[in-house]
């Protein structure tokens, strides 16, 4: 998908320092953001912020131009900012911006901005309990849905007034994902049942020790994500990691390669497309000790045995459902990622090396991987956030089932 043109509006409520969150959160999913920022918000976070994060300048008044030419070009400011973006999202909504919104008032940038704006807006309401249930606000809310605009409600929790209750802004990740959901009209995975293995597992030694890796899950929950976006039921099986679940997506937790095994088997069946981009423990401690090991002066040796390859085992039964693997390889990512094509029996592996330390693969945000594919193509994908990588990812799964059904055909 092309960049998405997203204006943010941070409105003068406690929670506009999880604005710039929410900023990063939309350009990881590949948006660019331009920031407007009520007077209220710039009390609580400064524009700097912003700016720094977006790459952007941020616009703090209706009424900052000084010179002939800079008033000219700031009274239809805010008419370009509305023509050349297409979602405006506004978080967080206070109960001041919705009623103003709810009442076509145009008293400064945002407001007039809102007015202007014909794209998708999204408001993130942010406010204290009471506030929140004020029928004044929920009357306010009813119009504003009425008229089209989506609201992403807001969650229960403790609020910075000291309160427990309704009103905290909803997580920075879960409404960047909304408003990619919102904007992405492609259902090109509608129908399709996609199962996703993710984040590392764990292997117990004794009741309190295991064997893991560095896997962080990013990779995997932005694969679901995406396929979710784009129309798919998702199945998410993951191992122990710290990520919310991405929503609309069926959840399953499990902690060792066993138990991936078991929970991938039991619904290989619906699935359509498999992404198991888990890093599964290769070996495990078959007989687990009930009490914790003692500390001795001795040398310790563990007898691992091997754990089930849960890709191989599709690999061997699969029908016409659509397998990809993962290579995590510290060198020669193109030949490994080959060679496991063949000996796993998949239709696409998706490589990637994580031995620097540059910003790539495990426990980072962004990802620069090599596809290889059962039709020969070697596809590499530049860095960039796995989000984006993810989408791109669907796009060559969706593009080797055709040409896969073309050659059957
Ligand atoms: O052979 P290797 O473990 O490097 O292959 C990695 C791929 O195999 C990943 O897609 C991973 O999810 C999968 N795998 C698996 N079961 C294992 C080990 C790896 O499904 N026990």
């Amino acid at each position: 998908m092309e960049p998405v043109p997203v204006v943010l509006g941070v409105g003068g409520g406690i929670a506009a320092y999880k604005a710039a969150e929410l900023a990063r959160a939309l350009m990881e999913r590949g948006c660019t953001v331009e920031t407007v920022m009520t007077a209220a918000a710039q009390e609580f976070v400064q524009p700097l912020t912003f700016a720094a994060l977006t790459g952007r300048k941020v616009i703090t008044s209706m009424f900052g131009a000084r010179t002939a030419d800079e008033v000219l070009a700031s009274s239809v400011e805010h008419i370009a900012v509305a023509q050349r973006n297409r979602v405006l999202v506004v978080a967080p909504a206070t109960a001041n911006l919705l009623a103003g919104f709810a009442h076509g008032l145009a008293g400064d940038f945002l407001s007039t901005l809102y007015l202007a704006f014909q794209g998708r807006v999204v408001l993130c309401p942010a406010m204290n309990t009471a506030m929140w249930e004020h029928p004044a606000t929920q009357e306010n809310l009813a119009t504003l849905r009425r008229r089209g605009d989506l609201i992403v409600d807001p969650e229960a929790g403790e609020l910075a007034c000291g309160t427990v209750g309704v009103g905290r802004l909803a997580d920075p990740q879960r409404i960047a994902a909304f408003v990619m959901r919102a904007l992405d009209d492609r259902r090109d995975l509608e129908g399709e049942t996609v199962l996703v293995t993710a984040g590392p597992t764990r292997e117990p030694l004794d009741p309190v020790r295991f064997i893991s890796n560095r896997s962080s899950g990013k990779m995997g929950y932005a694969v679901a994500e995406a396929a979710a976006a784009r129309g798919a039921r998702v199945i998410l099986i993951s191992g122990p990691v710290t990520l919310p679940a991405p929503d609309g997506v069926t959840l399953v937790h499990v902690q060792t390669a066993r138990e991936m095994y078991d929970a991938v088997m039991s619904h290989l069946d619906e699935a359509t497309i498999i992404v198991k981009t888990a890093a599964v423990a290769d070996y495990h401690l078959a007989d687990v000790p009930p009490q914790k090991v003692k500390k001795t002066a001795m040398r310790l040796s563990l007898e691992l045995d091997p754990t089930p390859d849960i890709l191989a085992e599709i690999g061997r039964h699969k029908h016409d459902q659509l397998l990809v693997g993962f290579a995590a390889e510290t060198e020669n990512v193109t030949a490994e990622a080959r060679r496991k094509l063949k000996s796993k029996n998949c239709d696409m592996i998706v490589g990637n090396l994580v031995s620097h330390s540059d910003g790539v693969g495990f426990e980072s945000d962004n990802n620069e991987v090599v596809l290889v594919t059962r039709t020969g193509e070697t596809i590499p994908l530049p860095l960039a956030s796995k989000l984006v990588i993810a989408g791109q990812i669907l796009d060559h799964i969706l593009k080797l089932r055709l040409a896969l059904h073309a050659s059957q055909s």
